[in-house]
């Protein structure tokens, strides 16, 4: 097998700025980003300015020297250091921007938009934005026409969100992705007063609970929320207000484990480390107003409403007293 030389192959041309990818082809240009990978696996992301030297722990490198080729060549410092350079894909960049809060890692992210069920043209609301991770995922996935209303309380943090987001998405002079809007402010208090109307309310923050109201007035019948929760006790207390509500259908909750394999001839094997654990997830679907689901024909698990239990109880769940 072999691969076509670069002499032969015409440029890759870009991708239409219009579909607000985020994503480049073609030529290194300056004032994008590129990352650096070294043989031992560390990361460098750079943006490219003519006339500037990358100084690496094995020397330097003129970025000139990057400018004006296509991604993926290695190159090697002035000291012998040899780095590989391709454009940081969304999963690499959200890992490696800056950070306020917490991010909502890719392999979530990809949960939450194929279960969330997020789609082009789709309004989607979500909050608190931290340090805008998700908010790359939902804007590629609704694309240009769609609508993404981020919700975040402390400015610091939105700061930090509109320049990840920017730069991800990096229009010209500054320019943001068209279907992104941002309100800093309490989703709880913000969404109602905005009078808008969702397909889907995603939450990610300590007390989704306290936004559920909210997310319930403005979501259309059919609607999704998800809320993205890092602990047990978040997620019992978010599946029993969604209960509570009446409004939705019974939650489902779920955690995505991923485990990388080693492949290499007869070695094939699960690799060693692992991300243990990132949060949990919840959806349910809004009914149609003055529509209830169907009630759960099961009886709850003996003791799973106990006296100790002291989280919200839907009206017809008594407390469930030891024989
Ligand atoms: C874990 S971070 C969100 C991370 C973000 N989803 C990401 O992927 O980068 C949680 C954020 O929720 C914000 N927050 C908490 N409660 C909120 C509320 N009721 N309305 C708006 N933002 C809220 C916090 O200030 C914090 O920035």
């Amino acid at each position: 097998m072999s691969d076509t030389p670069a002499e032969t192959s015409p440029n890759a041309p870009d991708v239409a700025p219009d579909a607000w990818s985020g994503v480049h082809r073609g030529p290194l240009r300056p004032g994008e980003w590129v990352r650096l990978l070294d043989g031992k696996g560390r990361r460098h992301n750079i943006c490219l300015e003519p006339g500037k030297t990358f100084h690496t722990n094995r020397g330097g490198m003129s970025h000139d020297d990057l400018i004006g080729r296509e991604e993926g060549f290695t190159i090697v410092s002035s000291s012998g250091g040899e780095y590989l350079v391709f454009r940081p894909l969304l999963s690499e960049f959200v890992v490696s921007m800056p950070r306020g809060a917490a991010v909502v890692y890719p392999k979530d992210a990809a949960q939450i938009v194929a279960f969330a069920d997020i789609f082009p043209g789709a309004h989607v609301v979500e909050a608190g934005v931290g340090s805008g991770a998700l908010t790359c995922s939902l804007l590629r996935a609704v694309g240009p026409f769609g609508r993404v209303s981020s919700y975040e309380r402390r400015e610091e943090f939105a700061d930090v969100a509109r320049r990840n987001v920017g730069q991800f998405f990096g229009g010209p002079e500054g320019e943001t992705h068209p279907a992104w809007e941002l309100t800093v402010g309490d989703l709880a208090e913000a969404l109602p007063a905005s009078g808008d109307r969702a397909d889907r309310v995603i939450l990610d923050m300590l007390a989704p609970w306290e936004c559920l109201d909210a997310a319930a007035d403005a979501l259309w019948p059919g609607g999704i929320v998800c809320a993205y929760v890092a602990t047990t006790t978040q997620l019992s207390r978010f599946v029993e207000t969604v209960r509570l509500h009446g409004g939705f259908t019974e939650p489902q909750a779920w955690e995505s484990l991923v485990r990388d394999w080693h492949v290499e001839g007869l070695a094939v094997r699960p690799g060693h480390k692992m991300i243990g654990h990132t949060a949990f997830l919840v959806t349910a679907r809004r009914m149609a107003p003055g529509e209830k689901a169907p009630m759960k024909k099961r009886r709850p698990a003996p003791g799973a409403y106990g006296p100790d239990y002291t989280g919200p109880r839907p009206a017809d769940v008594p407390v469930d007293l030891p024989e």
